[in-house]
């Protein structure tokens, strides 16, 4: 609330020199919209009749520099991810339908778990496994409130054709929500990341959830602020 209302001000400043008002990028005015509103799904279409869950969500209203191609890929590496290894992409895409007016998009980008490292660490997590996520933003014309839904799994090796382990949705949920929780920095960016709980918006169980693997039906909701 006290954000919201300190932007309204910014925003009411800057009519009185609309000279700098293209400098400033607003935040946005919703944290995410059910897609489920819109004939969406918070389960992606692994193409094969069944999905994996959208089981946590990048607000709408965190620092909008975070919530583009560039700004996630920036975070995800503060939080122990980076982009696939070496450019190599091992997995197909898979669309999702967050219910904004896009109908079904293929993901954005795919990330996996760094090992430490950057520039060689994905390439370590494709051989031995470990977490990974898909990401979706919310941009389409009937509910473009910019938030990033991630569809995030715990995998096995490579050698495994990356299946996900057991409970591999919950405990990927767990494990990136709580590398991200609190205070983290890359490339001289860093962000204050706050989470909530939500149930409701997917069903617990394991029915249409790709590899049988059941959910627990939690979405933790991420707000990341860059201080
Ligand atoms: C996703 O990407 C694949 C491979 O490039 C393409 O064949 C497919 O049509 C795309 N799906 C959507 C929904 O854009
Ligand atoms: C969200 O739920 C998971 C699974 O029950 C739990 O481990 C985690 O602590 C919860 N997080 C918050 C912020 O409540």
């Amino acid at each position: 609330m006290f954000v919201k209302f300190s932007v309204l001000l910014l925003a009411g400043a800057l009519v009185a020199s609309p000279a700098t008002y293209g400098a400033i990028v607003q935040k946005r005015a919703f944290p995410f919209v059910d897609p489920s509103i819109g004939g969406g799904s918070m389960l992606i279409d692994t193409l094969n009749g069944a999905g994996e869950p959208l089981n946590v969500i990048i607000s709408g209203l965190s620092s909008p520099a975070v919530l583009n191609e560039d700004g996630i890929v920036n975070y995800a590496r503060a939080i122990g991810f980076s982009e696939e290894c070496l450019g190599i992409h091992l997995g197909n895409p898979f669309p999702a339908n967050l219910g904004d007016g896009h109908g079904p998009v293929n993901q954005t980008i795919e990330l996996r778990q760094d090992y430490g490292n950057s520039e060689v660490g994905t390439c370590l997590e494709s051989l031995i496994g470990g977490n990974h996520f898909r990401v979706y933003f919310q941009n389409g014309p009937s509910a473009d409130t910019g938030a990033a839904f991630l569809a995030v799994s715990k995998e096995k090796p490579v050698t495994d054709n990356h299946d996900i382990v057991d409970d591999g949705y919950n405990i990927g949920r767990n494990d990136l929500v709580s590398a991200a929780l609190g205070t983290t920095s890359f490339d001289g960016v860093t962000y204050v990341t706050t989470a909530q709980n939500i149930t409701g918006l997917m069903a617990a169980g394991a029915e249409g959830v790709n590899h049988g693997i059941a959910v627990d039906g939690i979405v933790t909701l991420l707000t990341v602020n860059i201080q």
